[in-house]
């Protein structure tokens, strides 16, 4: 019996790989279509994944095919305009990739085309699916650690970039409370871009959580980091890194073993989310996990930190500013660049003159 729906995915790179896995893997989906505008890109993943129907135009996948469900896989500045692209077509659903866009303007623009056209928008925080992080909630709310007081992650490589998963895990295991304020600051000399926008040298941000809870984001400070966080309790503390989980109680310390430690990368995240997703479509899970609404949660404290570095204050949420004040800082003169000289951590990917940077600047 043919899978229920039809998937079509926007960009053949990396991650598209794992949800190329996620939907094959989920007996409800199929991918049908799949689009890049790099050749070899197309020709490769069409491939791997047996996808004959292949684009160089995602537009024109759009158009022609149907879809059910749409992934959006293309770098940061990308996601807005695909994302409202294929809501017009409307699909069931579309999974667009972390982070969420790279201002809250672009994000607002999703949710709105998402809702007119009647489109389940999710957000590729897969790691809501791991074992350990839904252990994690389960132990905070239990009380396994007391009243959570402090949650600590630190990550590298711009804080847009793995820093979402780490302020979604912080966000996931409260219970996706209505942060109230952030305070930031944020080094910037050099032009530093990852996946074609613009982030910090390093920086650092403490995020007010209802109940004098604080969070803290530390990006590029030293060399290791989380996926995760360090969450301190009045009667205990955890710690998790990607799908690991320990914890320290009364009675010492305590290691969660996974039930999904498969050792590929991301674990089984992607296939449950896959599951999720049709989940979702089908009317069995309104609390689908990875929701635009958390992504958007995620986005705003990130362009939060970025808009109080900028404006020198304690800066209260919901953020007012809807572009990127990162954005908006080093084009003011706010956070002058002083050793010139664009480039991009994610440079490494670029195939071709569509993908590098100066050309997702135009
Ligand atoms: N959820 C996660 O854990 C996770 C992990 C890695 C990356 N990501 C996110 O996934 C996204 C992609 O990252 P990646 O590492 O796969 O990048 P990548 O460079 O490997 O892949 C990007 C692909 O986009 C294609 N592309 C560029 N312009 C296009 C266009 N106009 N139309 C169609 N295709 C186009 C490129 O040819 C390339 O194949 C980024 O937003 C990144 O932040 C998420």
């Amino acid at each position: 019996m043919p899978a229920k729906y039809r998937v079509g995915i926007i960009a053949s790179g990396r991650i598209a790989r794992e949800h190329g896995r996620g939907w094959q893997e989920c007996e409800h989906t199929q991918i049908v279509a799949i689009a890049d505008s790099h050749p070899q890109a197309l020709a490769q993943y069409g491939h791997d994944f047996h996808v004959g129907r292949r684009y160089l135009d995602y537009r024109e996948m759009l158009a022609r095919e149907e879809l059910d469900i749409v992934s959006v896989c293309s770098w940061d500045p990308m996601h807005a305009e695909m994302t409202i692209a294929a809501a017009v077509h409307q699909p069931k659903a579309i999974l667009c990739e972390k982070p969420m866009a790279v201002s809250l303007g672009e994000a607002d623009a999703m949710i709105i085309a998402c809702e007119r056209n009647n489109v389940k928008l999710a957000i590729g925080h897969q790691r809501r699916f791991y074992s350990a992080w839904q252990e994690a909630k389960r132990l905070i709310q239990d009380g396994a650690i007391g009243e959570p007081k402090r949650l600590w992650s630190a990550v590298r490589s711009g804080m847009m970039n793995t820093g979402t998963h780490c302020i979604d895990f912080q966000l996931f295991v409260l219970g996706d409370p209505q942060p109230q304020w952030v305070m930031g600051s944020v080094e910037r000399k050099t032009d530093r871009y990852i996946f074609g926008h613009r982030v910090e040298d390093r920086c650092f941000g403490v995020i007010g959580y209802p109940n004098e809870v604080e969070g803290i984001i530390e990006s590029d400070m030293n060399p290791s980091y989380q996926l995760g966080a360090n969450v301190y309790g009045t009667e205990g503390m955890l710690e998790v890194n990607e799908n690991r989980l320990r914890y320290l109680t009364k009675r010492g310390w305590k290691e969660f073993e996974p039930t999904d430690k498969e050792q590929r990368p991301y674990g089984h995240a992607h296939v449950d989310q896959a599951y999720g997703i049709v989940e979702w479509i089908e009317g069995k899970n309104e609390n689908y996990l990875g929701q635009a609404k958390q992504g958007k949660a995620a986005l705003e404290i990130m362009l939060a930190v970025y808009e109080s570095a900028r404006m020198h204050e304690r800066v209260m949420l919901p953020l007012l500013t809807r572009a990127n004040p990162l954005d908006v800082a080093v084009e003011s003169g706010v956070l002058p660049v002083e050793r010139p000289g664009m480039y991009d951590e994610r440079s490494f990917l670029v195939r071709g003159e569509s993908m590098s940077w100066s050309a997702q600047k135009k």
